[in-house]
């Protein structure tokens, strides 16, 4: 398995922005990247949930931490913008960007898909990474050296049956990465990749496969390694590429220094 071990507090000149954290895997990368210095955007849809992580890091960490409830199934494009001129008013620059915010989504055939529920996915699992992300290229750009981490999933590079927008919405958000990734390969320093981070014990979960056993998949600390690698300057030479947590080899990924 993946491993790696860097020093303490080597975030600690980093301001990264996680969205979906308020659970699962962007509330353990918060509490993670709180530890290690970097200073926190936090992104979620329950202000109760983000207030209580607020507390949990501020109580033991020097660093500076902004909440920000946003609904990404209600939000206007104003209030994306609205966040991102928030975010340009009150730091200098933008260091990495972790779209972990997810939905479900039916499990059912398309046939019966409801409609409602497919566009509730795609604003969610899609409109929220584009949108995120072009308010605050600007922001990025300042960076000498930011990241930008979508979440993906198997179902986003392999079509499975019933799996609904939730499927179809990673395979955009594979796109999006792509595109992306060409433009500011020659205009930026800003590096882009997507992870599918295999099954892991959170809400999501549960509710994909509500028959397993939740002790027989890892929590979401067994990836830390990696998120915090991705945004070391150990992997800068990583760009453009659909990751994998199971068998992720840095040296199949590295491309340039
Ligand atoms: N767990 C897995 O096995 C697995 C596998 C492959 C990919 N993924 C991906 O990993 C990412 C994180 O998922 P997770 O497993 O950590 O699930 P999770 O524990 O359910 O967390 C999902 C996060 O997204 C937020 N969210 C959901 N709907 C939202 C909305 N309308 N507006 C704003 N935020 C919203 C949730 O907020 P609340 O706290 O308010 O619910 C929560 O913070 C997702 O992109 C998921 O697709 C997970």
């Amino acid at each position: 398995m993946f491993s790696f071990n860097p020093p303490k507090g080597f975030l600690s000149d980093k301001t990264i922005l996680i969205t979906g954290a308020s659970d699962g895997i962007g509330k353990c990368c918060a509490l993670n990247f709180a530890n290690h210095g970097a200073n926190l955007i936090l992104l979620g849809r329950s202000t109760e949930k983000l207030e209580k992580i607020y507390d949990s890091i501020h109580t033991s960490n020097p660093n500076s931490i902004t909440i920000h409830p946003l609904d990404f199934a209600a939000a206007s494009i104003s209030d994306y913008k609205q966040v991102a001129d928030s975010i340009e008013d009150q730091y200098d620059r933008l260091d990495g960007l972790i779209h972990s915010a997810g939905m479900l989504g039916a499990r059912c055939p398309i046939e019966h898909y409801p409609v409602e529920t497919w566009e509730q996915t795609f604003r969610v699992n899609t409109a929220s990474i584009f949108l995120l992300t072009k308010f605050l290229l600007p922001s990025l750009r300042r960076s000498d050296d930011a990241r930008i981490l979508i979440t993906s999933s198997s179902v986003g590079r392999k079509g499975r049956g019933n799996w609904g927008a939730y499927a179809v919405s990673k395979f955009a958000g594979e796109g999006l990465m792509q595109v992306l990734a060409k433009e500011l390969e020659n205009t930026s320093s800003i590096k882009v990749n997507s992870l599918n981070p295999g099954g892991i014990r959170t809400n999501m979960r549960k509710a994909a496969y509500p028959a397993e056993n939740p002790e027989s998949v890892p929590s979401p600390e067994i990836l830390m390694p990696l998120y915090l690698y991705l945004f070391s300057p150990e992997s800068k030479g990583i760009h453009g590429e659909s990751l994998n947590f199971k068998d992720f080899d840095p040296l199949t990924h590295i491309k340039s220094g």
